[in-house]
Formats: structure tokens, C-alpha cells, sequence
């Protein structure tokens, strides 16, 4: 339920009430529990326009505001606020239609919007490494909030497998005999064997260097070991994709090389566009206050990353039909898509209305706030990192309970990635941030593993309780009103989490609303002897639904929930 907007519609009848003629202005979440529930901040803005106190004016909007429905009590505050108390019977029941509803009451949008996510691509001549780390993850989150908001989401996966280095990969697993998945078990370490191949040996680099050419005139063998490669080296990734439980398959591929054929194209409606500049044998364009033009052509013909994403821009924007394009990309390639928004715009690649937003991310750094790298300087392999989280995983829950083997490997696996995936998704995601694996991995504060344990936690009420489900929830002190409140807060969260492509939105609510969960249930017991039946029922609903909402909020971070821990 879109409790924020409710709460808006209060207000704007009190405007029309008191023939205030202006655009409504909407509530805030109130920041503390002694200014109500939501707050109204307008009364300062409407001063000027109406030429009068803003106290004046809040104090026409409380008179004027209707409390017999949703908003019970308001108060002015300071130099005009007013705070707003919401109603305990409303609240009640619509948490308990909220109980009622599989989307534990959150709509799907009236009008759905066709988005295309580009994330996670990873170059295939290389292992994946940090930086496709978190935009594997923001990405695959932002794809499920979306499409659990009812978007029509397309998600991309942009993997970098042209260019020129595969003509020394290919001639060197050509070298390494035929199947060569063997020697590709560790695509670092092959990409290092080849390149040092490569640099010693010069009939071998002339051979590569022919390679080049020969994929990309299309010669049969080449483009068989070019494609061998290449479905080895994904298969690397899927492996990563796998174990990190997110939603991408090869049906998510559209690599660089699909848009190949369109590069010519895209360079001819430049130039139609009278977009196109020489520059030292290239083809540029010198955008208005930009210092540094975007080549879209090299002097020997061959194209760049740029060129190819205007290719995709104006794929994803006229084939796909997209409304909006996120990129989930390293912020340090913001230059870029700054550049490439501004020519499709301009050329007319991609309609006016169309959204293009570039959901850049910081670096990923290690304790000692060095960019994250293996000890002796190279690169984290994502699956080693994976691996070490399941095991630390096992280590950090073990110390809890005694499971049986395959419990606790089943455990360690959600709980693991579950909280490599959090640690990533509650940072606001254009920061750096620390990689730490005892923070992560903790029970207390905003952890996946706090959160885990929350939901378990109430479980293990459900399963100690016998009686059946059914009854009302009334709410009976300020705890509850406060949980019962920012329960029904959720589908707000959501909304804006999936307009600011912000994961930390989400995880900022659910660390708030476990918070309170854990303070509502020391303070007010369930099964305890001595609670009435009534209570008790209430306070059953609200910890179910308390439950329900926490399993969505993580299921849409792509973290699971145990039953048990
Ligand atoms: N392959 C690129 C990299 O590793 C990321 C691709 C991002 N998507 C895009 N359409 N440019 O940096």
C-alpha cells in the first residue's frame, strides 16, 4: 500500500478545505518517533506564496485537516511543522490486508515501464574480477525490483568478447590442442601463458595479429576456436552466476559481437547527422564543453567500446522498445556514458523520453583501503571469493547450533553469499567501500545475517506455537504502532529503492524495521503464560508479517532466508 501517498491525500483535502490553491506538497517519514509518523514541511514554502506566517498556515491546515480517518493526531512543531500521528484502526487493518495479500500488499505498477538492465559484463578474456562482482549483484537486484514492481524488465548482459586480444588467445588454444578446456581452467593464468607467448616469440604474434583479422572477416576456424573460447570462458562466469544465486543465462547474453554488423551503420547516420569530425585519421565527435572528443572510428576502420554501446543504445531503444536503461557500471566509466547518452540522444538513436541512467558504483577496497587485490598483487578470482565466504560461513555459524553436515553446507552456501551480497547492496553503492569479512559475517548490526536470524527467529515462534492463525490485529502500545506503521511502509520503499536504483534504500528499511521487530518482541512477549489469546494473535499477525516482509526484502537482493539457524 502506498501508505505515503494516503497520508498525502489527507492534506490535500485539508488544502481544498482551506482554500489553499496550490500544488499539494507531500509528507516526510517522520525521523523520530516524538514527531509522529510522517511530518508535513510545507507550511515554510506556501509563506511566501500565501504572505503569511508559516505557523499561521500550519495552523489552517491542522484546523482544516480531517482526523477521523487515516491521521488521528497533528502537532506544530517549530516554525511549522506539523506532525502526523496515524490511526491505529486503519493501520491495523490494513496490515492486516496486507497480511492477506501474496505481495504482502504491494501493488503491481498501473503503468509498467519497459526497462533494460545492463549488468555483470565481464570480459571473457579475463577472469571476472571485483569490479563484475558488484555489478553482478546491484544489477541483479535491481532487475528483481523492478520486475516485482511488474516492469517489463530485459536484462543484458554485455560481455566484452571482441576486440583484439583473441587473436592471441585463440592462436595460443589452438597451440594448446583442440579441446583446450584443460588449459583454459584458469583463464588468468592462460591469458598470462599466451601474452608472454606473445611478447618472446614473433612469428607467434604475427599469427595472432592474423587471427584478428581472420575472425573478423569471418573465417571459419578461427571463428570456431574464437567461439570455443568464448563458451569456455562464459562457462567461468555461469559458474560464479551460479553460486551467487543470481537470475542471469545465456539468454541474457548479447555480447559485443552481436552488434558487429551495425557498427558500419551507426558510423554512416553519425556522419549523416553532420556529427562526424577527422581527427589525426579517426572519426570523432567533439560534443559542446567537452574537452575530450568520443572516437567512434580508429584510423585503420576498426571501432571502439563507444561504438558499439551506441549500437546498443540504439538497439535496446528501438528494437527491445526500452523506456529506461540502467547501466550497472564501474563509476569510473562515467566519462563514458555521459558521452555515449549525449550522441544517441543528438543523433536521434534514442527518443527524448527515454530514461538512460548510468548506476555507477564505487571500488571495492580491501582493510587497509587499497583497492581489493590478491595478496601478491593480482587479481580476486569472484570464485575464490565465493568459496571463502561459504567457509567463514561455517565458521561463523556453527559456534550457534549443532547441525548436521549437510544442513550446515546447505546453511553456510545462503548464509555465505547472503552476506558478501548484503555487505555489497548496504553501502550507498557510489562509495568505496571496505571489503570485511568479520563485519559481514556478524549477528549483529546491518548484516544479512541479522536479518536471517530475525526471520528464524519468528519461525521458530510459529513452531513452537499450536493454535490456528486467525484473528485480528489490534494494536495496543507504541511499539506496535510504530512496527505496524513502517511495515506498511515497505511498497513506499520499494518504489523509490527502484527510482534511485538504490539497493542500501532497501536494507537501510529492513535493518530498521528488524530493529524495531527485535525491540517489540523483548518488550512485548507472544507465547509467554499470561498473554491473552487476543494479544497474542495480534502480535502473531504482526510477527508474520514482519517475517514475510523481511523474506521479500532479501529475496530481492537475491539472498535467501533458512527456517532454521
Ligand atoms: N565489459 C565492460 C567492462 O568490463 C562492462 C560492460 C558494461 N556495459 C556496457 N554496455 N558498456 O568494463
Amino acid at each position: 500500500m502506498k501508505l505515503k501517498e494516503e497520508v498525502n491525500k489527507v492534506i490535500a483535502s485539508a488544502f481544498d478545505k482551506a482554500g489553499i490553491d496550490t500544488a499539494p506538497i507531500p509528507v516526510t517519514e517522520a525521523t523520530k518517533p516524538e514527531f509522529g509518523d510522517y511530518q508535513f514541511n510545507g507550511a515554510m514554502a506556501l509563506a511566501k506564496a500565501l504572505k503569511q506566517n508559516p505557523r499561521q498556515i500550519a495552523q489552517t491546515i491542522v484546523e482544516n485537516l480531517d482526523l477521523n480517518g487515516i491521521i488521528t493526531k497533528a502537532e506544530i512543531a517549530g516554525p511549522g511543522f506539523i506532525n502526523l500521528w496515524l490511526n491505529d484502526t486503519f493501520i491495523a487493518q490494513k496490515a492486516a490486508e496486507a497480511r492477506a495479500d501474496e505481495r504482502i500488499g504491494v501493488m503491481e505498477r498501473e503503468r509498467p515501464v519497459k526497462v533494460v538492465v545492463d549488468y555483470s559484463g565481464p570480459n571473457m578474456a579475463k577472469q571476472m574480477h571485483v569490479g563484475h562482482l558488484r555489478s553482478t549483484i546491484i544489477g541483479d537486484t535491481l532487475a528483481n525490483l523492478l520486475s516485482f514492481l511488474g516492469d517489463d524488465v530485459i536484462r543484458q548482459n554485455h560481455i566484452g568478447d571482441w576486440g583484439t586480444q583473441f587473436g592471441m588467445l585463440i592462436a595460443y588454444l589452438e597451440e594448446m590442442g583442440e579441446d583446450g578446456s584443460g588449459s583454459l581452467k584458469d583463464l588468468e593464468q592462460f591469458y598470462k601463458d599466451a601474452k608472454a607467448r606473445f611478447d618472446a616469440d614473433e612469428v607467434f604474434a604475427d599469427k595472432a595479429r592474423e587471427y584478428v583479422v581472420k575472425i573478423q572477416s569471418g573465417d571459419a576456424h578461427c571463428l570456431n576456436l574464437w567461439k570455443k573460447f568464448i563458451d569456455i570462458s562464459l562457462g567461468h562466469c555461469e559458474e560464479v552466476y551460479e553460486k551467487l544465486d543470481v537470475n542471469l543465462s545465456r539468454d541474457d547474453v548479447r555480447a559485443e559481437s552481436f552488434y558487429n554488423d551495425t557498427l558500419a551503420k551507426v558510423i554512416e547516420d553519425l556522419d549523416s547527422a553532420g556529427m562526424l569530425k577527422e581527427s589525426d585519421g579517426a572519426q570523432c565527435i567533439f560534443l559542446e564543453g567537452e574537452e575530450i572528443p568520443v572516437i567512434v572510428q580508429k584510423k585503420d576502420g576498426g571501432y571502439l567500446y563507444a561504438t558499439t554501446d551506441l549500437a546498443a543504445l540504439y538497439y535496446r531503444a528501438n528494437v527491445l522498445g526500452a523506456k529506461r536503461i540502467s547501466y550497472v557500471v564501474d563509476a569510473r566509466q562515467g566519462g563514458h556514458f555521459k558521452q555515449v547518452f549525449r550522441v544517441a540522444k543528438e543523433a536521434g538513436f534514442v527518443p527524448e523520453d527515454v530514461r538512460l541512467e548510468h548506476v555507477a558504483f564505487g571500488t571495492m577496497m580491501d582493510k587497509n583501503g587499497k583497492p581489493f587485490k590478491t595478496r601478491d598483487g593480482g587479481t580476486v578470482k569472484l570464485i575464490d571469493l565465493l568459496d571463502e565466504a561459504i567457509v567463514r560461513a561455517k565458521e561463523a555459524i556453527t559456534a550457534k547450533d549443532n547441525y548436521s553436515p549437510e544442513e550446515l553446507e546447505r546453511l553456510a552456501k545462503i548464509v555465505g553469499i547472503g552476506a558478501v551480497k548484503y555487505a555489497d547492496l548496504s553501502i550507498n553503492r557510489e562509495s568505496n567501500y571496505v571489503f570485511d569479512w568479520d563485519k559481514m559475517l556478524s549477528f549483529e548490526g546491518n548484516t544479512s545475517l541479522y536479518m536471517q536470524y530475525a526471520y528464524a527467529r519468528i519461525q521458530s515462534i510459529f513452531r513452537k506455537y499450536e493454535g490456528a492463525l486467525s484473528g485480528e490485529i489490534e494494536i495496543s502500545d507504541t511499539l506496535e504502532h510504530r512496527l505496524a506503521v513502517m511495515l506498511l511502509r515497505f511498497e513506499d520503499i520499494l518504489i523509490r529503492a527502484a527510482d534511485d536504483a538504490a539497493p542500501n534504500q532497501i536494507t537501510t528499511y529492513l535493518y530498521e524495521l528488524v530493529t524495531l521487530f527485535m525491540r517489540f518482541y523483548e518488550k512485548n512477549p507472544i507465547l509467554k503464560e499470561g498473554v491473552d489469546e487476543k494479544t497474542r494473535t495480534s502480535r502473531l499477525l504482526l510477527a508474520d508479517l514482519t517475517a514475510r516482509t523481511i523474506k521479500q526484502g532479501l529475496n530481492l537482493l537475491g539472498i535467501q532466508v533458512v527456517e532454521r539457524l
